[in-house]
C-alpha cells in the first residue's frame, strides 16, 4: 500500500468516528477536497504532491477530533507529528514538512514557507469552490484570486 493510502486508512478510522454524519460527511469531503487541490497545486509549483496531500489530509483532524477550532492549527500540527510518528511513513524531515504547514495553515493572511502556502492555498480552494454559490470570506479573497490568475481562471 502507498503511504498516502496508508495515511488515509488511518484518517477514514478517526472520521468514522464522528457521531453526527452531517458533520462526518462534511469532514471527509474538506480533507480530501483540500488533499486534492495541494496535490495540483504542489504539482504545478514543483513541490512534493504527496506530503502536500499527507499534509491536507491531516489538517483540520484535530478540530473533528475534538470538536472545536480553538488554536485547532497549533493543536493539529502536534496531533500530525504524533500520528506520523506512530505511522512510520515519512522521514523526520518530511514530518517536519507537513507539521509546519499545518501549524501555520490558518494563517491567510501570512506568507509562510513554500509547503505552507500550499495548504494554505489548497485550504481557501476548498471553502471557496465547494459551493460557488457561497460568498468568499474577507480573510481570503485576496489569496483566492490570486489563484484564480495563477491557475488561469480569471
Ligand atoms: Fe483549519
Ligand atoms: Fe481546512
Amino acid at each position: 500500500m502507498g503511504r498516502l493510502k496508508e495515511l488515509r486508512k488511518y484518517v477514514d478510522g478517526k472520521l468514522n468516528e464522528m457521531p453526527d454524519a452531517d458533520k462526518r460527511n462534511s469532514a471527509i469531503a474538506h480533507l480530501y477536497g483540500v488533499s486534492l487541490a495541494a496535490t495540483m497545486i504542489a504539482k504545478k509549483r514543483g513541490l512534493d504532491p504527496e506530503i502536500a496531500s499527507m499534509a491536507a489530509m491531516l489538517h483540520d483532524l484535530y478540530a473533528y477530533e475534538s470538536g472545536s477550532y480553538d488554536d485547532h492549527a497549533h493543536k493539529g500540527a502536534d496531533l500530525a507529528r504524533d500520528v506520523l510518528q506512530e505511522l512510520g511513513l515519512t522521514t523526520d524531515e518530511e514530518t517536519d514538512i507537513i507539521c509546519s504547514a499545518i501549524y501555520h495553515h490558518d494563517d491567510k493572511l501570512a506568507v509562510d514557507s513554500a509547503m505552507d502556502e500550499c495548504l494554505k492555498d489548497a485550504d481557501v480552494i476548498h471553502h471557496c469552490m465547494n459551493d460557488l454559490s457561497k460568498e468568499v470570506k474577507d480573510k481570503e479573497k485576496a489569496r483566492f484570486e490570486n489563484l484564480c490568475k495563477e491557475f488561469g481562471m480569471d
